[in-house]
């Protein structure tokens, strides 16, 4: 079974990306930065975890106003860095660890949180800023593979200190009924006291930076009561994303062992770390883990006994995303254009496997459903080279379009999601009068 081994606390300004990048540690503004990871260095090299499981906020980089979600978990098999402005830091991707997070997401929403899940999607300083200090690296690439959660911290409302608590309850029993043996250690980022906009831009106060850690230790269910605006009048209004600590000591036994701490406030950001260790071993009864699976399971028992039918789930998803993304970017018109005018060019364009080629250009509808693609991008498909839904249905069964339709109450009703611009298809004749 997955087991969490510890955990990090830290602060993710992009200051720490800056000084790791630019700065040397003899320096006597960047070094106590520096210093402050060194002993998470040797943690980390003694515990040897094979995932990192990171709690970040996006600084509106690569999550963005049209669509902003609560909790977001990166499902994919790789996280490349932002460009946040300047062009992105030279720093490898990293590698995900896709089915474990998986895992956790069908659990979560198996106990009512209702997350998103996102992939190819570039993490911005949130993420990168402190493992650039720490995570293990061999010959440049990242040694430990990383889920992320993204939590939306930026746009009120946002969930409450108390969710972000009982979400990582929830994440414990995720991480803990997942049969792998996996050793996970859960990074938990932002903060301290800071705020960066407004008047009241480069508001610090240290006496509440330490308050709060003590707390975070010994009492951490009492900062579960405080609301977005205690964080904010205590820490800063930016200060409060420190909210998303609480996921992490909230997968983590009452009691802690801290065997490490650190703060330091060079200039806007209260820049703290520490290392926490459960103080005693529990381990959850093999009838809670069945239990748990169970729970996961529950929603979607029975639906693999139903012939032809395929739910659309997260494995599929990272599967398939390649695919999916092409066939659903015929929503844009240039894309749709190129692709009628030369199909060989797109495909090799958007890097699609033979396979997936071969698919589409056969217009496979049984086969493109078979390998991962969603009905919905299948009617795109088939708006954009005049296939009328009511054929791919009948493709998708292996029968005729004739026989498919006298299975319908209107025999005769053909359509798709073609709009004006597609002009006439050649399947819809005008009525007759
Ligand atoms: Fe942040």
């Amino acid at each position: 079974m997955a087991r969490i081994i510890g955990s990090i606390a830290t602060s993710h300004t992009p200051t720490i990306g800056f000084a790791h990048d630019f700065k040397s540690k003899d320096d006597p503004v960047w070094g106590p930065i520096f210093a402050a990871y060194e002993p998470i260095k040797a943690w980390i090299n003694e515990k040897k975890p094979d995932v990192f499981f990171v709690i970040y906020n996006d600084h509106i980089t690569s999550f963005f106003f049209d669509h902003y979600s609560a909790f977001a978990l990166g499902i994919g098999n790789d996280y490349a860095v932002a460009d946040e402005g300047g062009g992105a830091r030279d720093l490898p991707p990293l590698k995900g660890q896709a089915a474990l997070a998986q895992h956790i997401g069908a659990s979560l929403m198996a106990e009512e949180f209702d997350m998103s899940f996102f992939q190819n999607r570039a993490l911005d300083h949130g993420c990168f800023s402190p493992l650039s200090m720490f995570a293990p690296r061999d010959n440049g690439a990242w040694t430990v593979p990383v889920i992320p959660l993204q939590v939306g911290v930026l746009q009120f409302p946002v969930p409450s200190a108390l969710r972000c608590w009982k979400l990582g309850q929830a994440l414990r029993r995720a991480i803990e009924s997942y049969p792998e043996d996996l050793k996970v250690v859960i990074i938990a980022t932002g903060g301290l006291s800071h705020q960066v906009h407004g008047e009241r831009a480069g508001f610090n106060n240290t006496a509440w930076d330490m308050e709060f850690l003590d707390l975070f230790e010994k009492d951490p269910e009492k900062l579960t009561k405080l609301t977005h605006a205690d964080y904010a009048t205590r820490g800063g209004m930016e200060g409060s994303e420190v909210i998303m600590w609480l996921i992490m000591r909230g997968a983590m036994n009452a009691r802690v062992k801290k065997l490490h701490q650190t703060h330091y406030l060079p200039s806007m950001t209260s820049i703290a770390t520490a290392v926490y260790e459960n103080a005693e071993d529990v381990t959850p009864s093999p009838e809670a883990i069945a239990a748990q699976r169970q729970q996961i399971g529950y929603q979607l028992a029975g639906a693999e006994k139903l012939e032809g039918t395929y739910p659309y789930t997260l494995q599929r998803s990272v599967k398939a995303h390649r695919i999916n993304r092409f066939l659903h970017d015929l929503v844009y018109p240039a894309h749709r254009e190129a692709f009628l005018a030369d199909e060989d060019a797109e495909y090799e364009k958007a890097g699609l496997s033979p396979e997936e080629r071969d698919l589409i250009r056969r217009r496979d509808w049984r086969g493109l459903i078979h390998y991962g693609a969603i009905f919905f991008v299948l009617e795109k498909l088939g708006a954009v080279t005049g296939v009328s839904n009511l054929h791919i249905y009948a493709a998708m069964r292996g029968q005729s379009l004739e026989d498919f339709q006298k299975t319908r109450n209107a025999p005769g009703a053909l359509y798709s999601v073609a709009g004006k611009a597609a002009g006439q298809q050649s399947w819809d004749q005008p009525a007759k009068s």
